[in-house]
């Protein structure tokens, strides 16, 4: 963050609640250095998220796994170097908050050396025990349920979550769980539209949405698909902003504008 920036005051969580309260939508998108992440800012996005999807997009490898609380760091303070308005969120990578003493200390590195304002932890049950360290501890912590891309090797695969009876009475179980241990936002990722838009209705923190429908309170995209640069099968909820337009800058407006407009993600971005 840069105390001298004139790009407007600093996104704050109370601000992420009021929108959802009114019924704006919180937008959000990854970045990993900080000239996205200058970009993101500049285009008026709410929230930038430096994702351990860095170990995919960036690094190049097959899951998130590997990324490294030292990478996690490096790339949050490269980013935070680009961030004048937006809320900068850091991930906390694969078993670096398996328990609360762990967390703190991942947490210590990432708002304290990475400059984070907030971090993301995947999971309940465990996660919520750690959430509650966390939030008792006044560092603001982004639940991620649904497809948790750190557990893709127990769920089998990167695939939606929540379809049958018991799969989404968990979900609705772990959402009220996670707000009640202290989480301040919510990401839900890979979820049927309809569990995520109860999901949301039912708490009072914002949820974020990544192929969750059009009712979540906002939506995120990873950077490198929002510019057409996904690799591999693109996943559904994945639209390429660039295209019909000459600049990044004018993609991440577009991306802004229609996520505010309730345009996007639409029923063929939704499952
Ligand atoms: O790592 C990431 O980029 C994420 C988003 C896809 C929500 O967790």
């Amino acid at each position: 963050m840069h105390p001298e920036s004139n790009a407007g005051p600093p996104v704050t969580l109370p601000e992420l609640r009021e929108l959802k309260r009114r019924g704006d939508r919180i937008v959000v998108v990854t970045a990993y250095d900080a000239s996205f992440a200058a970009a993101a800012d500049a285009a008026g996005i709410d929230v930038v998220l430096v994702g351990d999807s860095l170990g995919m997009v960036v690094q190049g490898h097959a899951s998130t796994l590997p990324v490294t609380v030292d990478q996690m760091v490096y790339h949050t303070a490269a980013a935070a170097r680009g961030v004048h308005r937006a809320l900068l969120i850091a991930d906390m990578p694969f078993l670096s908050a398996r328990d609360a003493s762990t967390a703190l200390a991942t947490a210590r590195r990432l708002m304290g050396e990475g400059g984070a304002a907030m971090v993301k932890i995947e999971g309940s049950g465990w996660a919520s025990d750690v959430i509650r360290a966390l939030a008792e501890r006044d560092v603001p912590v982004c639940a991620h349920l649904g497809l948790t891309p750190q557990s893709v090797h127990k769920l089998g695969g990167y695939r939606v979550q929540g379809r049958e009876d018991a799969a989404a009475a968990h979900l609705r179980n772990a959402a009220r769980e996670v707000q009640d241990a202290g989480a301040d936002l919510l990401v839900l990722e890979c979820v049927p539209s309809g569990l995520a838009a109860e999901i949301t209705r039912s708490l009072d923190i914002p949820t974020i949405g990544i192929g969750a429908g059009i009712d979540c309170d906002g939506q995120v995209l990873v950077m490198y698909d929002l510019i057409g640069l996904t690799r591999g099968r693109r996943p559904r909820f994945v639209k390429n902003f660039l295209a019909g337009h000459d600049s990044i800058a004018s993609a991440l407006a577009s991306y802004a504008r229609a996520v505010r407009a309730r345009e996007f993600p639409d029923a063929e971005h939704s499952y």
